[in-house]
């Protein structure tokens, strides 16, 4: 059985040390052997056995207690990461280990880890601000040290600023994306285009279809952990932004075609998982439509065809679409791979329960340029991500 992954834990002093709990269930919650270290200021705010209840694995506070077992902690702890997160970071733990400074359990362990070590800054905005902290953060970083960026609002101190602790989620996301071993996709830029479009009728309505976004989210999360450049280009959803992708959000049909052709010549990868509309309303009611006696009528004319266009436009760009069908699937897939300039559609049979639409699973046909079908079970919509780049990444 493949071993589960270990990330180490440092946990120092600070008030963001409750929301460390949060990133300690959610790693477990995702597989991973979670290993955590208190520094004493941190057993201050919460007693070692929560992290232990939490992470199921004995807590380390103490350099010298009575040990556990034969190894030496400090280098047994740094050699079993793969990687190491400090979270909350303080500016103490910060400015020791860019001076070179190991006093304690936490400090040694990262001195002597080889493993990845992720910083996960939280203090208040002025030490966070202070030039002294900022140049340890620059020094630790040109070492190759990482360090997420704090989120800004207000602090528990009742100041305003940068400083908070980034989103347990984020540092999730973060940690997994350092923990995935294939990294096929570095240097590449990759673009995909999630969720509906809208065409607005009057001010209070709108028309739109039932994407929530699901796919392409899935997809963009996929090639950042492979190393891309991702640019997502998102319908309203409900979805939550990806850590380290860029979002650029957009409502209509048009709005999507401006930002994806100012972003495709360079692209590598072009995957385009949104369910654009292909009408809009011919006019726009800018007050609202009161109700009569009859029937109402909205005119609808054609709207553009985005992946049409790029087909049409395309240089070195792979360009992957999606066909939505309820019948003759595949030969309709087929069809929309060909009049479109495609190197790959993924064929998915709307009619299907439990996959599709707002669902976590998919269940596609992946039909490729040279005429393969690769027929890919029910899986999650990350896995299906995850067979699409190895389609195309072995150029089938
Ligand atoms: N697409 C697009 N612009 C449109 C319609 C679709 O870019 N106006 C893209 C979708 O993002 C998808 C692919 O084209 O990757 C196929 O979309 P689909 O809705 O299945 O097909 P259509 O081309 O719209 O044809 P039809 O609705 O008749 O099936």
């Amino acid at each position: 059985m493949k071993k589960n992954k270990c990330v180490v834990v440092g946990v120092t002093g600070g008030i963001a040390v409750y929301k460390a709990l949060d990133v300690v269930s959610l790693l477990r919650k995702n597989n991973v052997d979670v290993r955590v270290i208190m520094t004493k200021s941190a057993t201050e705010f919460i007693a070692p056995v929560t992290f232990q209840a939490i992470s199921q694995n004995l807590v380390a506070t103490d350099m010298f207690s009575e040990p556990k077992a034969w190894e030496i902690q400090h280098i047994s702890l740094a050699k079993i990461a793969d990687v190491f997160l400090v979270a909350p970071a303080t500016a103490n733990i910060i400015g020791k280990v860019a001076n070179g400074i190991a006093d304690d359990l936490l400090s040694t362990t990262i001195m002597a880890t080889k493993a990845k070590v992720i910083f996960a800054p939280a203090m208040n905005t002025n030490m966070y601000n202070n030039p002294i902290v900022q140049e340890n953060i620059s020094k630790l970083k040109s070492l190759g040290y990482e360090f997420m960026d704090p989120d800004s609002g207000r602090l528990a101190c009742g100041d305003e600023g940068s400083g908070k602790l980034p989103q347990p989620n984020d540092i999730l996301q973060k940690v997994m994306c350092e923990l995935y071993d294939k990294k096929d996709l570095m240097g590449k830029k990759v673009i995909v285009t999630a969720g509906p479009t809208r065409t607005d009728v009057d001010p209070v309505r709108f028309i739109s279809n039932r994407s929530t976004g699901k796919m392409g989210y899935a997809i963009a999360t996929e090639a950042r952990d492979r190393g891309a450049k991702v640019l997502l280009i998102s319908g309203p959803t409900n979805e939550e932004k990806p850590y380290g992708v860029e979002v650029i959000d957009v409502i209509t049909n048009q709005e999507m075609l401006d930002v994806i052709l100012k972003e495709y010549d360079d692209a590598d990868i072009v995957i385009k998982a949104a369910a654009v509309a292909d009408y809009k309303a011919k006019e726009y009611s800018c007050q609202k439509i009161k109700k009569g006696d009859k029937d109402l009528e909205i005119e609808l004319i054609r709207d553009n065809d985005i992946l049409m266009t790029l087909g049409q436009k395309k240089k070195n760009q792979i360009l992957v679409g999606f066909a939505a069908e309820s019948q003759n699937v595949i030969e309709n897939a087929n069809g929309k791979l060909k009049k479109k300039n495609l190197d790959y559609i993924l064929a998915n049979d709307i009619t299907l329960k439990d996959t599709g639409f707002a669902s976590t699973d998919n269940k596609v046909t992946i039909i490729t340029r040279r005429g393969q079908e690769i027929s890919l079970h029910k899986m999650s919509k990350r896995e299906v991500a995850r067979n699409l780049f190895e389609v195309i990444l072995e150029k089938r």
